[in-house]
């Protein structure tokens, strides 16, 4: 059941699952994020009381919409997009089903990819509160984006991942909970990940009675500190910016394997 506080536009894309183009090209929905997920970034953006956002990837524009209607009552909200592809690929129905939905006056898109928009968003000094990552989701691409959205994030905000029980993308978020001041906010696991769960749980066990064998492990199943096994069947995951990292907490030679 669709929540009836939902806006009409949205509603009604994710009752029918089409998508229509302004040249009246109908197309199935695909991609998009679910209504679990896009709540959760709802309770994110409300969580951190933001009201500059940012996204990677439009697509069709369902966590977009979703995003859009929750800045929409806040006085000075802007959210920022980005999708190389949106004419290309997608007849620029993202940004119709925006403008359908009332929320063109929110929205900053930019038809570049995150590589290019990101570091002229910080050379003009923008400032986010919340950013959600949905673009590319090769390694490189992701730990640029992460790399960017961080210096543009505040201190007390949130970076939101899709997908993250892809191997790249979980290794760019191991990375950011092992080496950079984030920590968990939110965690939507995909489905059952039982028999992942039982390897790490027999693998932590043989650890702990003879140590020396983690030295023989990938990194994704050596014991750390921080519990990162929920990121392997996690389909959204949302990070919590907790400071900004300086040469006391990370020296020029620092590094935790993740
Ligand atoms: C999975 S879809 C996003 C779906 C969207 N979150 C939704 O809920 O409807 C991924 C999008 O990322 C875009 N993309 C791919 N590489 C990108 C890049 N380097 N920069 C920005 N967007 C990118 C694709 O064109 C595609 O539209």
């Amino acid at each position: 059941m669709l929540p009836s506080v939902m806006n009409p536009v949205l509603t009604e894309i994710l009752r029918t699952r089409r998508v229509k183009s302004d040249r009246g090209f109908e197309h199935e929905l695909n991609s998009e994020v679910s209504l679990e997920e896009g709540q959760r970034l709802q309770a994110a953006i409300r969580q951190c009381n933001a009201t500059t956002t940012l996204e990677v990837g439009l697509c069709y524009g369902i966590s977009t919409l979703f995003i859009c209607q929750e800045l929409a009552d806040k006085p000075g909200a802007r959210h920022i997009v980005m999708d190389p592809n949106q004419t290309r690929d997608f007849d620029r129905i993202g940004l119709s089903n925006l403008e359908r939905a009332g929320y063109q006056h929110l929205l900053d898109f930019d038809e570049r990819s995150s590589h290019v928009v990101l570091p002229q968003l910080e050379s003009q000094g923008v400032q986010i509160d919340f950013a959600f990552v949905d673009g590319s989701h090769l390694f490189d691409y992701t730990l640029l984006e992460f790399f960017y959205l961080d210096r543009l994030l505040r201190v007390g905000g949130i970076i939101a991942f899709d997908d993250v029980f892809m191997p790249a993308v979980q290794k760019v978020c191991r990375f950011i909970l092992a080496n950079r001041q984030y920590t968990i906010f939110d965690c939507l696991p995909q489905g059952i990940g039982w028999r992942q769960n039982l390897k790490y749980e027999l693998l932590n066990r043989a650890c702990r009675v003879l140590p020396p064998l983690e030295r023989f492990l990938k990194p994704e199943f050596q014991p750390l500190d921080i519990d990162l096994r929920p990121l392997s069947n996690a389909r959204y995951l949302a990070l919590k910016k907790e400071g900004i990292d300086s040469e006391e907490t990370r020296s020029w030679n620092f590094y935790r394997d993740f």
